[in-house]
Parts: structure tokens; C-alpha cells; sequence
């Protein structure tokens, strides 16, 4: 098969979508696995034309799509079948093109469980974790820990109305307890807490320079610390983290273990996690 006959697309749907970074990596683990039949296509889609760039989905038989926003809920009511993860959670990010029909998953929490698990050799079984942010991030994030067998779930965030409806939505879709904090300035982590997550979009470039106003004084040596934010990989939060003597993680293993399993569900193949860590640190310009 020639190399420019490409029947194998995938891509991202999103408005806006310019700034995405996901076909940076991607394209890299396509590379570094010799796919040069494979396309990664960063795809603006207002709105108003989600329900007919779903059906092209299907059309161009591309092998799946990723959302991002402002489609990750509105794009269920465009699919054939959802995991129960993604059920649970209210929103999908990838989308895959099982002969025709559409699957949807959600790989933003399980790329975080991920990042814990192998960068942070941390297993969620009984622990107790403080998740700041009830947006998309937050919420896959709290759905996935609990899955994964956490205990309890406090969940910190500025509006009431959305942290309260994660920690009612946490209880009642899984096993695990959850009760709601305000995120008020000097918030003080609870000193029996494991797993503290930042998961709020404070950090993300180009606001480097701010970080969730809290008492960083209460972060312990016994806490991992974990942050969403990609780029810059090396935030103010995580540096306040440190200077405790936390054990971190950041946003860009999580960014990049949901890129691998995105991957393999539309390839059935294993990704370059080195190659697709490159790929995004050169997009971002930090250094190895
Ligand atoms: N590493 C990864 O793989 C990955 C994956 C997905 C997302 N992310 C990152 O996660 C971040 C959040 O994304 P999202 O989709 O969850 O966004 P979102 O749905 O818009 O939610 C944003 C969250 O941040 C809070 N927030 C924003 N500005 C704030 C401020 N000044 N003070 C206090 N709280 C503030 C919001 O609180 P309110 O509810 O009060 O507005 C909400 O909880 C983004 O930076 C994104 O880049 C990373």
C-alpha cells in the first residue's frame, strides 16, 4: 500500500482547537511505530455542526476521534455505545469507529490512574484523596480514583453548585465517600489525606505565575501531589509541593498516558510513551 493512500484518520474535533497539543504526540507515536499510513487531524468544529462532523466520523471511515471543547457531553447523544466509566463520568474524549458504529470512553482520569500508578508507584486501593476543580478534569479524576477503589474523596472548589454535585455524583455512581470543601483562600489540606490533585486550569500557559491560593504549609512528605496542568509541566503549585517535601506528579504524564490509551483503542497497538514525551517537550520548550 502506497504511503499516500491514508485510510487510517483519526483526529480532534474541537472549537477552539488551534493551540490543541494532542497531534504532536500522537503523530510522534504513529512515527515511532512506522504507521505512515496513520494521520492525526486537528479539526475545528463550532457547535451547531458536532452532529454532522460525528456522522463523518462514520462517512470517511476515519478510526476514531478525540473531543475536546466544548463537545465532551454533548457529543453522547452522537453514540452508539459509551463506557461505563464515561457513564459515570457524563463526558467522552475519545471516540472509536468500531464498523460503523461509535463507542465513546473517556481517557482523561484513566491516563491520570496511569500517571499514579507507574509514575507515582502510588495504587488508589483505600487511599484518601483532596481533588481541587470540578470541571472535566476534575470529574473524571474523581470517578476514575473511585473505581479504582479509593476510599474518600474530598472534593475542593471555588463555585458550591458544581463541587457539590461531584461529591453527590461520586457516592452515588460508586462505592467511595465524598463531601464538598470550598476553595477559599488559605484552604488547608486534611493532614490524613494521600492523594492531593490540582485539577483546576489555574497555572495553564500562559499564566504560569498563578497558582490556587490554599495553605501550602499543610501539604505533608506523606501527600503525592499531583497537578493536570501539561504546560508548563513544572508549575508553581507542584514547586510549593516540592519545597514540602511531597513526592509529584504532572499534568504531562497524564496527558500523555491518556494519548496511549487513545492509541490503542483506535490501533490496537502499544505507544511510545519516550517518543511521545519528546514530541510534547519540544512543543512546550522545556528541556528533557
Ligand atoms: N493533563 C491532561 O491530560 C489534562 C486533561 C484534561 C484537562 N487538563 C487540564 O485541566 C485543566 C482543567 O480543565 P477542565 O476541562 O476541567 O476545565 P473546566 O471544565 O473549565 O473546569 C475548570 C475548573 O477550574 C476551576 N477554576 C478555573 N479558574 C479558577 C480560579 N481562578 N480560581 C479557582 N478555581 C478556578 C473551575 O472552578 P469553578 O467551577 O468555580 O468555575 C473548575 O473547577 C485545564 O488546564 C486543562 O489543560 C489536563
Amino acid at each position: 500500500m502506497g504511503k499516500s493512500y491514508l485510510d487510517n484518520l483519526v483526529g480532534v474535533f474541537g472549537h477552539p482547537v488551534a493551540e490543541n497539543p494532542t497531534v504532536v504526540m500522537i503523530e510522534a507515536a504513529f512515527h515511532a511505530a512506522g504507521m505512515e499510513n496513520w494521520r492525526y487531524l486537528t479539526i475545528e468544529i463550532p457547535p451547531e455542526h458536532l452532529a454532522e462532523a460525528m456522522k463523518a466520523v462514520t462517512t470517511l471511515n476515519m478510526k476514531g476521534i478525540n473531543l475536546t471543547m466544548p463537545h465532551k457531553v454533548e457529543v453522547l447523544r452522537h453514540l452508539d455505545e459509551i463506557s461505563e466509566a464515561a457513564d459515570k463520568i457524563g463526558a467522552v474524549n475519545t471516540v472509536v469507529n468500531r464498523s460503523g458504529k461509535l463507542f465513546g470512553e473517556n481517557t482523561d482520569g484513566k491516563g491520570f490512574l496511569e500517571s499514579l500508578r507507574k509514575d507515582g508507584g502510588i495504587d488508589p486501593k483505600n487511599k484518601r484523596a483532596v481533588v481541587l476543580g470540578a470541571g472535566g478534569a476534575g470529574r473524571a479524576i474523581c470517578i476514575e480514583l473511585a473505581l479504582a477503589g479509593c476510599r474518600h474523596i474530598t472534593v475542593v472548589n471555588r463555585s458550591a453548585n458544581r463541587g457539590e454535585e461531584l461529591a453527590r455524583r461520586i457516592e452515588e455512581k460508586t462505592s467511595a465517600r465524598a463531601d464538598f470543601m470550598a476553595l477559599t483562600p488559605g484552604f488547608a489540606v486534611p493532614e490524613n489525606t494521600d492523594i492531593f490533585v490540582q485539577a483546576t486550569s489555574i497555572g495553564l500557559y500562559p499564566d504560569t505565575g498563578a497558582k490556587p491560593d490554599i495553605e501550602y504549609d499543610s501539604i505533608l512528605p506523606s501527600m503525592t501531589v499531583c497537578d493536570v496542568i501539561p504546560n508548563p509541566p513544572h508549575t508553581e503549585f507542584l514547586t510549593e509541593a516540592e519545597r514540602r517535601g511531597a513526592p509529584t506528579l504532572d499534568g504531562m504524564g497524564m496527558l500523555v498516558y491518556q494519548g496511549t490509551i487513545g492509541f490503542r483503542l483506535w490501533t490496537g497497538k502499544e505507544a511510545s510513551v519516550d517518543a511521545m514525551k519528546s514530541a510534547l517537550q519540544r512543543e512546550f520548550g522545556v528541556a528533557d
